[in-house]
């Protein structure tokens, strides 16, 4: 042991002309890594305090000759963990690469030409494990579209779930005025938690309005006794009796030439009117003829 140690300081003697050891000198690692003297994007700020606050020569090794001969520290993430706090990779929905301790997955521990260390720019990034495709399509929600998605998800763990800022409404609310969802009736799957994914898709649709279905089977996926394409209107109205009322198939007269369906007389959101009517007095809306 002691002669392997001998033959390592001489060595180590012979790479760095006038110094025992690695720490005697304040960089000697770049005299050989020069990459690190290139400029980047993003440096890591710890670098400065030199490769030893991570990485140790294996004393019986020598570097480079001999495979392993330098050793990190401490193993990722618990080397990461020494200076950043822990806390903000725990929470309710945690990042599968994460859980795993891939930091390296998404950050270069050194430097690189992307912000935050990242090894790639955001989207680009994220489709390395998540399949690009699913986020294109004929309706694209602008900010994903933008590459936006540290708009809506941090990157490691969240207390919400599939690591969002925050749940829906409040995370839509981020960018849409709150005021077109909570007029003085809001309809109940606009208002509770999440409930904006019940009929969105957050990301694309091949649909208009990022719609998960076309709105007439939207509707109807929960209010299947309007699936027969009738609606029996209350006799309340214009003194009528009741009424089978079409619901499809036939053209809006008050938006010419969409065609019939439940958003013609009913807001999905929230109204200011009961049944979510779109108008206060519905029924003129389309029907000159009994006014
Ligand atoms: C004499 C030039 C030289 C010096 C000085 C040097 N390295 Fe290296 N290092 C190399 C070369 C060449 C390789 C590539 C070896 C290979 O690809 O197999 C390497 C590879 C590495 C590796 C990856 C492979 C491994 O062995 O784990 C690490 C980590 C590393 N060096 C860290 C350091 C650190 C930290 C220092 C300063 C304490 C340092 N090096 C000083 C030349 C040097
Ligand atoms: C914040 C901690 C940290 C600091 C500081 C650091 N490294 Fe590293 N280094 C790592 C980690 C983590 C790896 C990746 C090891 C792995 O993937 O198994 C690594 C890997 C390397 C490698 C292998 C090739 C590569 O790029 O992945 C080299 C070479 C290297 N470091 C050299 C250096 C040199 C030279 C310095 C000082 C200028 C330095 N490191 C400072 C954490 C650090
Ligand atoms: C010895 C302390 C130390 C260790 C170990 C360390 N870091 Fe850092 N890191 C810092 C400091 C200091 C900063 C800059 C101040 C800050 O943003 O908190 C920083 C910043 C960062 C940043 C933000 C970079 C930017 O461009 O703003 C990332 C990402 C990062 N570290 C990742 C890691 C990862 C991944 C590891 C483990 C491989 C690691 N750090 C290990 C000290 C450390
Ligand atoms: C899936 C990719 C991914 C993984 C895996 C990942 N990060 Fe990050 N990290 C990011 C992104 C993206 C950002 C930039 C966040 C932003 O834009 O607000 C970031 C930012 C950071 C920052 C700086 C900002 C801050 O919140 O302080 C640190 C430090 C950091 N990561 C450390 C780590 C550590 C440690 C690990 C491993 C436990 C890790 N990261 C794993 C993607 C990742
Ligand atoms: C190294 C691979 C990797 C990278 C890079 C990555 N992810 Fe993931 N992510 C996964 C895996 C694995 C899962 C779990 C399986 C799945 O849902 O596809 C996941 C799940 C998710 C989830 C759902 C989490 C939940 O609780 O269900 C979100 C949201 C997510 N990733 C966002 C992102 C974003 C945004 C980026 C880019 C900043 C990104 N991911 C980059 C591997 C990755
Ligand atoms: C406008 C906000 C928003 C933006 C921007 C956004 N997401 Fe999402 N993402 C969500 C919401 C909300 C969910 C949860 C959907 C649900 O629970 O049905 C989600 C879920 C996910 C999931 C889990 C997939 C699943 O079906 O469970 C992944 C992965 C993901 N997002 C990745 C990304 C990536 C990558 C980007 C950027 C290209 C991105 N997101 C941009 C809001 C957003
Ligand atoms: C980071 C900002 C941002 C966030 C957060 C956001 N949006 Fe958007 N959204 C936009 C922008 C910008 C547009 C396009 C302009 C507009 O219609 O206001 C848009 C448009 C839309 C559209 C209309 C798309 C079309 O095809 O015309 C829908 C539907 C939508 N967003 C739903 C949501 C839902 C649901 C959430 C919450 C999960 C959400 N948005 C969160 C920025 C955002
Ligand atoms: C019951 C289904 C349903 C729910 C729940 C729902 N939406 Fe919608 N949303 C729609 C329909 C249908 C349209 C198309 C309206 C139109 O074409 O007039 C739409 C259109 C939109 C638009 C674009 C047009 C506009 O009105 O500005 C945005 C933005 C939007 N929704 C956001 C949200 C947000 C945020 C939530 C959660 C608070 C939400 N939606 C909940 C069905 C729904
Ligand atoms: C995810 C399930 C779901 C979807 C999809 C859905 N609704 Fe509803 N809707 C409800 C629930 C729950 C209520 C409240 C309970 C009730 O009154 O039956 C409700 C109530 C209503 C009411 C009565 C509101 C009031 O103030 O009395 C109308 C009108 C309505 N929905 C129209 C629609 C229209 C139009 C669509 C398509 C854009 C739609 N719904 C899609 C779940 C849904
Ligand atoms: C021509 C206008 C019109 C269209 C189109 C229309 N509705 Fe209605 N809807 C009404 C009126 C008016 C009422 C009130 C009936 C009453 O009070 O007797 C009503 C009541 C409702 C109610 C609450 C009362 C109940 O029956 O539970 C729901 C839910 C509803 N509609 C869903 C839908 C769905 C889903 C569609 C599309 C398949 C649709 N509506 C299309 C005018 C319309
Ligand atoms: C968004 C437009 C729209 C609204 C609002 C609307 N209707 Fe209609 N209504 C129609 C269409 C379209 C028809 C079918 C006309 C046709 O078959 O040529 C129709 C047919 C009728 C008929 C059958 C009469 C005929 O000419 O055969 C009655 C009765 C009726 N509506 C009553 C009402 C009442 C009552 C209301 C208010 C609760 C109402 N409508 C609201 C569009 C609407």
């Amino acid at each position: 042991m002691k002669s392997l140690y001998f033959i390592a300081v001489v060595i180590i003697a012979l790479v760095f002309p006038g110094t025992r050891t690695y720490a005697a000198e304040q960089d000697p690692c770049l005299a050989c890594h020069v990459e690190f003297k290139k400029p980047a994007v993003s440096v890591h700020a710890v670098l400065a305090s030199g490769c030893q606050a991570c990485h140790t020569a294996v004393e019986s090794k020598r570097h480079p000759e001999q495979k392993n001969s330098i050793a990190l520290i401490r193993k990722i993430p618990g080397l990461c963990y020494d200076c950043h706090d822990r806390s903000q990779f725990k929470g309710k929905s945690v990042h599968p690469p994460v859980i795993i301790d891939t930091c390296t997955a998404c950050h270069n521990p050194h430097q690189s030409d992307f912000k935050w260390l990242l090894v790639k720019n955001i989207p680009g990034l994220c489709f390395e494990c998540h399949t690009e495709s699913k986020f294109k399509d004929k309706s694209v929600h602008p900010p994903v579209g933008e590459g936006l998605c540290m708009s809506c998800h941090v990157p490691h763990a969240s207390n919400f779930t599939k690591m969002l800022i925050h749940d829906t409404p409040e995370l839509c609310y981020r960018c849409h005025d709150r005021k077109i969802f909570t007029k003085k009736h809001v309809h109940v799957p606009a208002a509770v938690p999440n409930g904006c994914n019940l009929c969105h898709n957050p990301h694309v649709s091949g649909t208009q309005n990022l719609l998960l279905h076309p709105v007439f089977d939207l509707c109807t996926s929960c209010h299947s006794g309007q699936k027969e394409g009738m609606h029996i209107l209350g006799s309340m109205h214009l003194g009528y009796g009741a009424s089978i009322h079409p619901v499809k198939g036939v053209e809006d007269p008050s938006d010419p030439p969409k065609q019939l369906t439940c958003i013609s007389c009913h807001n999905p959101h929230s109204s200011d009117f009961r049944n979510l009517y779109v108008t206060k007095n519905l029924c003129k809306k389309c029907h000159k003829e009994f006014f």
